[in-house]
């Protein structure tokens, strides 16, 4: 296994290359130290890919302690239906039960996701990607316009990356539209979240995502009561920093 290479040469000569092809290129460089990051929505195509071209494949959700009960279904069931080990990262009791004590199961509504989200997602997250060398993502440009419509193949984590310890970030699926995540998950009969036939569409927590209607652009479920700007939980934080 090789580790280093030309990022944004990599980036660019990928941009238009299949998910399985960089999800190839990331085994090839990494084999069994890459860790699949899963969400237990629609991003269950990503770790269908990996697991056909390595099922050794590590997997990963954060369980924020507020998903919904389909949510914890869904993921039990994606790991009897692959034979797979899912390490399920909680959070740190004490900070939650600090922030919960003071303001509450539903502080983000009147102050905003960012402190829960760096409770529950982001803190477990920084402690799991410390001890790693490659992530893989489900993320998607065509999931949030203002976001992430620059999301490249593969990056160097612009959030959890340090300068002695670069950590790089692969997005296999950064190119698919919906469309063709539906496509696949139905051609391929694969399982899937059952929020999704209720209306759901993109899934987080279960206070903080609501069905859209029709027509309305999938992130508008999340986070409704705030700016579309700021729909992001610092999960993919370098999609903001790399374009303020
Ligand atoms: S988020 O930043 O808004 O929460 P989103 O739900 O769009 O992320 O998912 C994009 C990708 O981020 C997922 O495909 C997955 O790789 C990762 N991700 C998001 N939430 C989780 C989670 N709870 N556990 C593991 N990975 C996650
Ligand atoms: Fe908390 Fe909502 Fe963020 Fe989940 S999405 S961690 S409930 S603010």
């Amino acid at each position: 296994m090789s580790h280093p290479f030309d990022v944004a040469e990599t980036a660019a000569a990928y941009a238009g290359q299949s998910p399985q092809d960089i999800l190839k290129l990331a085994f090839e460089h990494f084999g069994d130290e890459l860790w699949v990051s899963f969400s237990g929505a629609e991003d269950v195509v990503l770790v269908d890919m990996a697991w056909k071209l390595n099922p050794n494949v590590k997997v990963f959700s954060l369980d924020t302690g507020r998903l919904h009960a389909e949510t914890y279904r869904f993921i039990e069931q994606v790991r009897e239906h692959y034979g797979i080990a899912i390490e399920v990262l909680s959070p740190e009791p004490t900070p939650l039960q600090a922030m919960v004590k003071e303001k509450g199961l539903f502080s983000f509504y009147k102050d905003g996701h960012g402190e829960c989200c760096g409770i529950r997602k982001i803190a477990p997250l920084r402690k799991k990607l410390a001890t790693v060398t490659a992530w893989a993502t489900g993320q998607r440009r065509d999931q949030s316009p203002g976001t992430r419509s620059h999301v490249a193949a593969v990056e160097l984590d612009g959030a959890f990356s340090t300068p002695e310890r670069p950590l790089y970030k692969f997005n296999p699926l950064a190119q698919m539209s919906s469309e063709e995540v539906w496509m696949y998950i139905r051609m391929l009969e694969l399982p899937y979240n059952s929020l999704h036939e209720r209306g759901f569409i993109s899934i987080g927590c279960e206070p903080c995502t609501r069905p859209v209607l029709p027509r309305q652009h999938e992130r508008e479920g999340r986070w409704w009561w705030e700016e579309a700007t700021q729909k992001e939980c610092g999960l993919h934080a370098g999609n903001v920093i790399a374009r303020q």
